[in-house]
């Protein structure tokens, strides 16, 4: 089976590497970014092109939730499988007569970081049942958890990754605002922000809550919202509480 992957953003080059490592080869690695691509080849040791697409038998193609339908039509060929890597964008987002799938990995991807392929979940999708052994088999290769899910499915799974890390990521950023003004090293958190994270693997993230609002501690609350001088960082504060006191019926 030849293996392509169109793309050279985060996902594209963490599934080359996984793909690599665990001796799938893969037989041209395509896009639009001759840079990325010449150091995802140099690393790797895949060929690349950002001129002729080689005939595979699979596609991967993990561009952009929006260039997913237009990037597709440059797959021409009609008995091959190309899948797409989004959380979010159906199945038939891929443009084209060949038969399609979805290759989904539920992890935050940025180049530099080194990742244990093995633990992280693969949803996978396919119009038949055949494809669907096919990406399984394949999503093995690299992962212990390989489910399948559908376009619904997925849009809920993909939400609710929105909730437990995009937004949480983005409150450390504003949190090390708030040090970073104070001139307190944001290090000092890193232990309090990694038991947040692993306490809720043995308790119920509602049962793990603590803090001034689920305490009803106006006081503090009001202290707080008047040391808060930026107006995004007062909106989150105030939203969030409102959220956490709803939550507890405060
Ligand atoms: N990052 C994550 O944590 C994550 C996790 C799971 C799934 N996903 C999904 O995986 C897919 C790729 O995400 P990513 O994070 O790897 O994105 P990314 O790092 O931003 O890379 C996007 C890739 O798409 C290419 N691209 C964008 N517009 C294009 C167009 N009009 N024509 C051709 N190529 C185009 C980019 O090329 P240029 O470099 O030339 O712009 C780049 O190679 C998305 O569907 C995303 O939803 C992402």
């Amino acid at each position: 089976m030849k293996l392509a992957i169109i793309g050279s953003g985060n996902v594209a080059y963490h599934l080359a590497k996984a793909f690599v490592e665990n001796g799938v080869s893969i037989s041209q690695i395509f896009g639009r970014n001759e840079s990325e691509l010449q150091k995802i080849s140099g690393e790797l040791q895949i060929p690349f092109s950002v001129k002729n697409l080689e005939n595979a038998n699979v596609y991967i193609i993990s561009v952009s939730d929006s260039a997913i339908r237009e990037v597709s039509k440059k797959i021409k060929n009609s008995d091959v499988l190309a899948v797409h890597t989004s959380g979010s964008a159906s199945r038939n987002a891929l443009n084209g007569n060949f038969r399609k799938g979805v290759f989904y990995p539920l992890q935050t991807f940025s180049k530099s970081r080194v990742l244990d392929y093995s633990e992280i979940p693969f949803f996978i999708d396919a119009e038949n049942e055949n494809d669907k052994l096919l990406l399984k088999n394949l999503a093995e290769k690299i992962s212990k958890k390989v489910l399948f899910a559908d376009d619904e499915m997925r849009k809920y799974i993909h939400l609710t990754a929105v909730f437990a890390c995009n937004f949480v990521n983005h409150l450390f950023s504003r949190a090390k605002e708030i040090s970073d003004s104070q001139k307190i090293p944001f290090d000092y958190f890193f232990p309090l922000i990694e038991e947040t994270v692993k306490k809720i693997h043995e308790i119920e993230p509602k049962f793990a809550q603590t803090g001034p609002a689920v305490r009803n501690d106006e006081n503090t609350l009001l202290l707080h919202e008047s040391l808060i001088s930026d107006e995004q960082q007062l909106k989150i504060y105030k939203t969030i509480n409102e959220s956490i006191k709803k939550m507890y019926n405060l």
